[in-house]
């Protein structure tokens, strides 16, 4: 797929992964839909992309579990573009506790964000969606169980599950990608108060690639690049001191 001129979605693009990912798409040519709650934030993303790459952005400022911000996030996308050929579901959250620590308040806010969010994003882009591609960033908390992260990895295993199902319900024009990033270096992390060892994060940028490759169907490419970044990683494992 040629991303230029392509509409592309991303939630949760005011930090880390999604503001690395839009970059890249607007380098690409790529016409963008940034969305996150934070106004600021994705003002600065978008004030750099068209200073930087020229390119084309709007942003849409919402809560993801929310509905109504949901809607509101397609229905500009739909205004400005009049059509959407990729969503990126990337916006999450997560606590850093065992699971008998872990509030009430903080399950409900990781199952709204990483499954509710996904549910809404999901259903509001089949309404507009005629032909294209569903992004989906889970983690490998999606595939195995890991200390601390009980709740994380309930959320991202139900997404595996929700995307699964959702692929028998679409039609074939539309495609999901689901990814799965170990450790990425970004302040998903910051407010843990069991910290995770810094060594052992990769900069956002080495996973953008991938998930660029990817969705341009260069799948030699994409394997490279997910081979160097395991190896990138298992040197930091091996060689770096655990901070
Ligand atoms: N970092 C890692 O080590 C890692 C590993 C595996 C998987 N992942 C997954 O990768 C994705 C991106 O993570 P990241 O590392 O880039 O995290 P990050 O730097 O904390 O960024 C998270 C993004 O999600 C947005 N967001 C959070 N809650 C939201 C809500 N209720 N409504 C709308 N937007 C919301 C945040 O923006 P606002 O705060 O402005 O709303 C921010 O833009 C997540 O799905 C995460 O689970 C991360």
């Amino acid at each position: 797929m040629n991303l230029k001129n392509k509409v592309v979605i991303i939630t949760g693009a005011s930090r880390g992964l999604g503001r690395k990912l839009a970059f890249d798409l607007a380098k690409k040519k790529a016409k963008l839909v940034l969305f996150s709650r934070n106004q600021k934030d994705l003002i600065e993303v978008k004030r750099i992309i068209v200073k930087k790459y020229k390119g084309k952005v709007i942003t849409v400022d919402g809560d993801i579990s929310d509905f109504h911000d949901v809607k509101r996030l397609f229905l500009k996308c739909m205004k400005e573009y009049e059509k959407i050929d990729i969503l990126i579901c990337n916006a999450g959250v997560n606590y850093k506790k065992p699971f008998y620590e872990l509030e009430e308040a903080e399950w409900n806010s990781i199952f709204n964000t990483n499954v509710k969010g996904v549910f809404l994003c999901t259903k509001e882009n089949n309404k507009h969606m005629k032909k294209g591609k569903i992004v989906i960033i889970s983690s490998v908390a999606g595939w195995f169980g890991a200390k601390n992260y009980a709740a994380y990895c309930a959320s991202k295993h139900a997404i595996e599950g929700y995307a699964k199902g959702m692929k028998k319900d679409l039609k074939n024009k539309i495609k999901i990608n689901i990814f799965h990033p170990y450790r990425l270096n970004t302040d998903f992390h910051k407010n843990y108060s069991i910290k995770s060892p810094m060594a052992h994060k990769i900069k956002p940028k080495l996973y953008s690639e991938y998930i660029i490759s990817v969705l341009e169907g260069k799948y030699i490419s994409a394997s490279m690049i997910f081979i160097r970044n395991w190896a990138i990683r298992l040197s930091q494992i091996l060689f770096s001191k655990k901070t």
